[in-house]
Formats: C-alpha cells, sequence, structure tokens
C-alpha cells in the first residue's frame, strides 16, 4: 500500500494528566507517545493548573516524536483527532487549540473524540493478538473519573446502563492508597502489593445500590475508620500488614464491580463483556474477567496493557471510525468538561 492510499491519523489526548500523541494508520498503532507529568505525585493528586502548564510543555514535542517513530511526516495526515471531553478543562484546551490550529495549518479534517468512547473503541486497535468484540456488547468502563457499565451498540451508540452515585473506581484505588501513605496514583501499588497478601484477611463492607449503579464512598469511609483504629491500637499496624491490607480491599473492590457486571448480563442477556481505562491495567479484575468465561460461559475483552490508562492511540482509533463516515468537526467545536459517554 502507498502512504497515499493509506489513512494516517494523529490522535492527541490532553484531558488529565498525560500527554499523549499517537498515528495509527488503516486503524493500526504506529506509534504511541505518553508523556506522564510527574509534578503531581507530591501533592498527592492531579493539580489542574501545573497539568495545564505541562501539557503546553509536552504537546509539541511529544506529537514531533510520535510522528518520527511513526516514520512519516505532517502532510502525510489525513485527518487530526483530539479529545474534545471529558476532563479537566485547562487541559483539554491545550489539546483542542493545538489540534485546531494544527488541522487548519495543514489543511485536513478535525475530528472532535469523547474520551470515554476512546478507552471503549481502543478494543477496535488492529492487533493480531486481540480479538475484537461484536455489537452489541457490555463494557465496564473504570477509570479515575469514571466507573460505567455500558452498553456498546456501534462505534458511534452507546447506552449506560449504570454509573458510580458518587466515586469513581479509580478513586476508591487512590483514597485508600492515600489511607495506607502510598503514593499517588495509588492504584498500581494496591494492585503490586494485593498480590503478595491474603485477599481475605480484613472483611470490609460492601455498599447496597440498586440496579446496575455503584458507590465507593462509604468503601472509602470504611477503610479510613478501620485504618485509623487498628494504628491506634498498634501503630506498625500498615507496615506488618500492608500486603494483606492491600489484597483485601482490591478483593473487596473487585466484588463490586464483578456483582453487578454479572447482573448486567442477567439483565441484558449479552454475554460479550469488554473492559476499559485505567483501572482495567488491575491484574485481579483481569484475572476475574479471564476466569468468568470458563465460569459463566462468557467471552471477555482485556484490552492490551499500554491501551488501559490515558493514551492517543485510542483517541486516533476513535477518530478514524469517525473518518470513514466523514464526521468531522468544524473550527467552532469546544472543549467540553462533562461529557457522558454517548455524547458525540
Ligand atoms: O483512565 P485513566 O488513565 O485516567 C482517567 O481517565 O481517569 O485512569 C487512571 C486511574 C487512576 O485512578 C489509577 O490509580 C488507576 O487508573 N489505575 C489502577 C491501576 N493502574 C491505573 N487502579 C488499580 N490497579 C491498577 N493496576
Ligand atoms: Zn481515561
Amino acid at each position: 500500500m502507498t502512504k497515499n492510499r493509506s489513512i494516517y491519523i494523529l490522535g492527541i489526548e490532553s484531558s488529565c494528566d498525560d500527554t499523549s500523541a499517537a498515528v495509527i494508520c488503516n486503524g493500526k498503532v504506529l506509534s504511541n507517545v505518553v508523556a506522564n507529568q510527574e509534578i503531581h505525585a507530591k501533592y498527592g493528586g492531579v493539580v489542574p493548573e501545573l497539568a495545564s502548564r505541562a501539557h503546553q510543555q509536552n504537546i509539541v514535542p511529544v506529537i514531533q516524536q510520535a510522528l518520527e517513530q511513526a516514520n512519516i511526516g505532517k502532510k502525510d495526515l489525513k485527518a487530526i483527532a483530539f479529545t474534545r471531553g471529558p476532563g479537566l478543562m485547562g487541559s483539554l484546551l491545550v489539546g483542542t487549540s493545538f489540534s485546531k490550529s494544527l488541522s487548519q495549518a495543514l489543511n485536513i479534517p478535525l475530528i472532535a473524540v469523547n474520551h470515554m468512547q476512546g478507552h471503549v473503541l481502543a478494543h477496535f486497535i488492529e492487533d493480531e493478538n486481540q480479538q475484537k468484540p461484536p455489537f452489541p456488547f457490555l463494557c465496564l468502563t473504570i477509570s479515575g473519573g469514571h466507573t460505567q457499565i455500558v452498553k456498546i451498540n456501534s462505534y458511534a451508540s452507546m447506552e449506560i446502563l449504570g454509573e458510580t452515585i458518587d466515586d469513581a473506581v479509580g478513586e476508591a484505588f487512590d483514597k485508600s492508597a492515600k489511607i495506607l501513605g502510598l503514593p499517588y496514583p495509588g492504584g498500581p501499588f494496591i494492585d503490586k502489593y494485593a498480590k503478595l497478601g491474603n485477599p481475605t484477611a480484613f472483611k470490609f463492607t460492601k455498599p447496597k445500590v440498586d440496579g446496575l449503579n455503584f458507590s465507593f464512598s462509604g468503601l472509602k469511609t470504611g477503610i479510613l475508620y478501620f485504618v485509623q483504629k487498628k494504628v491506634a491500637e498498634n501503630p506498625d499496624f500498615i507496615k506488618e500488614n500492608l500486603h494483606d491490607i492491600c489484597a483485601s480491599i482490591q478483593a473487596t473492590i473487585i466484588e463490586i464491580l464483578t456483582d453487578k457486571m454479572k447482573a448486567a448480563v442477567k439483565q441484558t442477556g449479552i454475554k460479550h463483556f469488554a473492559i476499559a481505562g485505567g483501572v482495567s491495567a488491575n491484574s485481579g479484575i483481569r484475572e476475574a474477567l479471564k476466569s468468568f468465561e470458563t465460569k459463566y460461559g462468557w467471552t471477555t475483552y482485556i484490552p492490551k496493557f499500554e491501551y488501559t490508562t490515558d493514551n492517543a492511540a485510542m483517541i486516533a482509533i476513535a477518530g478514524y471510525f469517525k473518518f470513514l463516515e466523514a464526521d468531522f468537526s468544524t473550527k467552532n467545536v469546544i472543549a467540553t468538561a462533562r461529557l457522558k459517554v454517548h455524547e458525540n
């Protein structure tokens, strides 16, 4: 295939604290560069103003690197796909403004992408080792800001069946980690230590929430009171029991998630289940889902590790499907901090 017949799309992601640029060609990833912002770790969470500033510093070198790794020039690009929302406004504005200017300078279409649709559509990146889910399928989207069970009818049509009524599951991981004195973001640390501990060592109460909705704020408070009480009795409690505490927290969170997944399959009759978003990097949820194939006869779809946390390849693939439908944005498109997964 010559370069001219290849549909090269540049994806740009800047919704939170990762600046990322990716090039895909006909659905295959040629490059996916992610610059993590280390600056937030010492504040124990993302500082929006610092994130926005770091995006401004990172965006040009990250895009240059993505083009170099893909071995193409700007002139080869057929369109620019960028994250319009949801996310932090100051962060989104950097990617949005840059994408608008670049598409105008190159005179190529601009494609606005919903970040959450990007997480879901990462399952459609061409990869010989990954099976693509058939429509309709269910997707558990779990990240720092979202916890939802979504019915995916097509690349463009998604329906929320249930979602969190308070904290997102990523927040539950990160806040629990903070209580234990672990660095931000704490999800990967809980995962790492959980592998070494006993998941039944401690019991945390699971919330009772109607339908397919979730709640995580009670669990966080329960963990806080539990740790405070134990530390009052023994100041070394965390140090002596870190692995078991992490394993028990992770097991409780996984049970909360999988209980609702089972209910969603029962409600819809759909047995194709995918997971997406940063928390889908968690080894416990990945193992649990895999085991459901033999246990319940589901077909499960687990994204490649590099497409779980925020990345621009997922934005580029979502942009590619819009490109095929000529679903382009005008230069008046605006960054939108709050955007539901079904909104385009
Ligand atoms: O999708 P993402 O990169 O950003 C958002 O759109 O929010 O998700 C980030 C979230 C953080 O809360 C982080 O702690 C969590 O994903 N996370 C994990 C793991 N890796 C990332 N949580 C649990 N286990 C992991 N291995
Ligand atoms: Zn995300």
